[in-house]
């Protein structure tokens, strides 16, 4: 064979090589399988050397065939390194956890998920709102106008373009009646955080709430009750006592407040949940008040409206006894006293 033809070959096994170790990857076996394979073609190729003339020419071949030949236990020997190096096994140097468990949902996304499934049920859809809002939709769509006393109540935290993080889930009832407009029923419940400047056993700056809106030709005060109580008998499996009592918001009339009865079933004066009344209060609803109809453009509907604390519902449902449990860092001690 002449000198070009065997550089040409060369070049082919190169190639060739280079190819199958690609396709190796890492595999061990397979790498040192390619370098017998391709150190034996270049051996073929030492020996056409001896069948060459010139002398030139020989010194030529066999400086291309040695250096290929290094190249090719190089390249290999690193590959294989590489895979020595990947092999060697880390001990593991963890601490067996302390505690016998391994993390379990929050009992707010619990409850969350459990009020949404059983509203669901009844034909409830479920909306969303920003937790950044407006005034508008915070406050004076609601009826709130900007002198109203209601607004002492529910103080918040404002941004400094004017906006601020929504008090209530309540702005959601608008959102939702103006993506609806003309559609009716709107029946729908928000879930979602709310925020107020507050801070004891009973209030924390952050909670949630779930919102639920229900308008239509006719809707009554008794539809509001009953779905309230089969939602409490649910959620509770039938172990409460339920109670509505006469009250005032701005956005409905007439208003009530629900109360249900406490862990401590009253029989604690000293109890921190309810403060010795045996009842605590976990929700506020009542008649979608006509002005906010308008606020939305809606006439010749009615409708009812409510809205629920989740912490408080959580913390009678799992005996909690203090609202900052639920967002305190020490989750671990919180859980084992209560789960
Ligand atoms: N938004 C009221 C609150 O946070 C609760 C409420 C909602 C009352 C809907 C009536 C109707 O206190």
């Amino acid at each position: 064979m002449e000198a070009e033809k065997i550089k040409s070959e060369v070049d082919k096994i190169k190639s060739l090589f280079e190819q199958e170790l690609q396709i190796a990857e890492d595999e061990e076996t397979k790498i040192r399988q390619i370098r017998t394979k391709y150190l034996e073609e270049l051996n073929k190729l030492f020996k056409l050397i001896r069948e060459l003339k010139d002398p030139e020419e020989k010194r030529e071949i066999g400086k291309i065939l040695n250096r290929t030949k290094e190249y090719f236990e190089e390249i290999t020997q690193s590959k294989l390194e590489k895979k020595e190096i990947t092999k060697i096994e880390i001990p593991d140097i963890s601490i067996e956890s302390y505690f016998g468990f391994h993390g379990s949902l929050h009992p707010i996304t619990i409850a969350l998920r459990q009020i949404t499934q059983i509203f669901e049920k009844m034909g409830f859809e479920v909306e969303e709102g920003p937790e950044i809002e407006t005034d508008w939709y915070n406050f004076t769509a609601l009826n709130i106008p900007p002198e109203h006393p209601a607004r002492d109540m529910q103080d918040t935290f404002y941004l400094e373009d004017g906006r601020l993080l929504r008090t209530h889930t309540s702005p959601v009832q608008i959102r939702a009646m103006e993506k609806r407009k003309g559609k009716l029923p709107v029946k729908i419940i928000a879930p979602g955080r709310v925020f107020r400047r507050d801070w004891d056993a009973t209030h924390s700056p952050v909670f949630h709430q779930v919102e639920g809106l229900y308008v239509d030709k006719v809707v009554r005060m008794s539809d509001l009750f009953g779905i309230l109580e089969f939602f409490f008998k649910n959620f509770f499996d039938g172990k409460v006592k339920v109670r509505f009592r006469p009250s005032y918001f701005p956005f409905t009339e007439p208003s009530a407040e629900v109360d249900i009865s406490c862990i401590c079933d009253g029989k604690e004066p000293a109890c921190k949940v309810c403060k010795g009344t045996g009842f605590v209060e976990v929700a506020g609803c009542g008649m979608v008040n006509p002005a906010v109809f308008k606020n939305v453009g809606y006439e010749d509907v009615r409708g009812f409206a409510f809205g629920m604390g989740v912490e408080r519902l959580c913390m009678i449902k799992f005996g909690i006894n203090d609202v900052r449990l639920f967002f305190g860092a020490n989750f671990v001690a919180f859980k084992r006293r209560y789960f």
